[in-house]
């Protein structure tokens, strides 16, 4: 498999504007994956209809139909057209608390349903600068191996806190060290296929370091995911290298 691209559009665009960048992206004959907020995916999944982008929803409820109001269900996001959820995004563990009993609720509940998890981990710069990344990161991936089915997720990716929206991006060298020890983690639970994805303030002038380094598969991308511009420009990266 080549480099992977991924673009998280948190509570970004409108419809008008996301179909424009899904029809733009489709019409490339580019293979990113696209994962817009929850209004945004029945018509974007409208609009790729036929193309090779594939698309995946921010978040999963842990529990199936019901009176659960606010929520959306892994049924529902299938029936929309997604074929995969993000889980354990740092925005959704630090501002919404979400604990590692609920992410594994949701991991399960995703596979369930036949949803391929895009599961994310990463360090504060706290518990960086204690000297805690790897025991943290180790933590986080814990949980896939007590979700079964953990194979049936699309990737991990590997998203320090500290450099997500800050413009701070990992180096090269911190990134490509903390993937290999994600690899060597995955690969003891059995997992050690699962692509790993960077994210954290990726730009079109930082994503070949950050692509060429060992065992960095692509990347999660999130504000620069927003402009076709600076996506493409990512994607051609991810695609030069192969
Ligand atoms: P930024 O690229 O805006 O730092 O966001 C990264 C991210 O959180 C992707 O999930």
């Amino acid at each position: 498999m080549g480099k992977i691209v991924a673009a998280n559009w948190k509570m970004n665009l409108r419809r008008r504007s996301a179909c424009e960048l899904a029809a733009a992206l489709k019409t490339d004959g580019r293979e990113c994956w696209l994962f817009p907020g929850f209004p945004l995916i029945a018509p974007v999944a409208d609009t790729l209809i036929g193309g090779k982008v594939k698309l995946g929803a921010q978040d999963v409820s842990p529990e199936q139909d019901g009176a659960f109001t606010g929520d959306v269900s892994a049924e529902m996001l299938e029936d929309a057209g997604c074929e995969m959820v993000l889980v354990g995004h740092s925005e959704r563990r630090h501002i919404h608390g979400e604990d590692d009993a609920l992410l594994l609720a949701k991991l399960k509940r995703a596979v369930e349903a036949g949803l391929k998890p895009l599961y994310c981990v990463g360090e504060t710069l706290k518990q960086r600068e204690g000297g805690k990344a790897t025991e943290v990161v180790k933590s986080h991936l814990a949980i896939l191996s007590e979700m079964g089915g953990a194979d049936r997720a699309c990737a991990v990716a590997y998203e320090p806190v500290w450099a997500i929206g800050t413009g701070e991006t990992a180096t090269p060298e911190q990134a490509g060290e903390m993937h290999a020890f994600i690899r060597s983690e995955l690969t003891k639970q059995g997992l050690g296929q699962l692509p790993i994805l960077y994210g954290g303030s990726v730009k079109p002038d930082n994503a070949h370091a950050l692509m060429t380094q060992p065992h960095v598969d692509g990347v999660l991308v999130g504000g620069a995911s927003l402009k076709l511009d600076s996506l493409r420009a990512i994607d051609d990266i991810a695609r030069e290298i192969g």
